[in-house]
């Protein structure tokens, strides 16, 4: 099942770095990126980003239904994987305790940390109303496609980052007009 995916992923990764190519905005860039995950990947109910914002998750743009705007660090599937450094499939919604039912449709989730620098910055979240819709394959292709972004947008807003990250601060006076 894995293998065939690997294509589709290509094909977004190509899409997605011709979309951000010279646009240095991150609004735009994720609200871009979403809606390219949302319309080019089959059997999704929802796709895109929880931004890291003083020690908790605030929404970011996204494709779907209205959703919750702020997850605490370490809650949820989205917390989870923020506080882990490290992507989560979740094949049952059901079977994950403290999932966050941010919409009753949905029935399994994929969960990649946005990690640059050695900080977790947010989340790509796309949910699924199939059960057992996302495996490793679909891991990899979105950690692919989290790469093409982060390397894009080198310099992450730092006032979009945790409270708590010291290494980061010394960094914020350049990027303050950013974000
Ligand atoms: N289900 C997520 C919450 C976000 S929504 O799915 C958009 C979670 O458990 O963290």
């Amino acid at each position: 099942m894995g293998s065939e995916k690997h294509p589709a992923y290509d094909d977004l990764a190509a899409q997605l770095a011709a979309l951000i190519d010279r646009e240095p905005d991150l609004v735009a860039n994720t609200a871009n990126m979403a809606a390219l995950i949302y319309q080019g990947l089959p059997e999704l109910n929802w796709a895109g980003f929880y931004f890291a914002r003083d020690g908790e998750l605030v929404l970011g743009p996204f494709q779907g239904n209205p959703a919750c705007v702020r997850i605490a660090w370490g809650n949820g599937v989205c917390g989870a994987a923020a506080s882990r450094g490290t992507a989560i499939v979740v094949p049952d919604v059901d079977e994950f305790p403290g999932h966050i039912a941010c919409d009753a449709a949905s029935r399994s989730e994929l969960v990649v940390p946005l990690v640059t620098e050695g900080r977790v910055v947010g989340v790509l979240d796309l949910d699924s109303p199939r059960r057992g819709r996302f495996d490793d394959a679909d891991r990899i292709g979105c950690e692919r496609l989290a790469a093409v972004l982060l390397a894009h947008h080198r310099g992450w807003p730092c006032r979009w980052s945790l409270k708590s990250d010291l290494h980061c601060r010394p960094r914020c006076r350049t990027f303050s007009s950013i974000g």
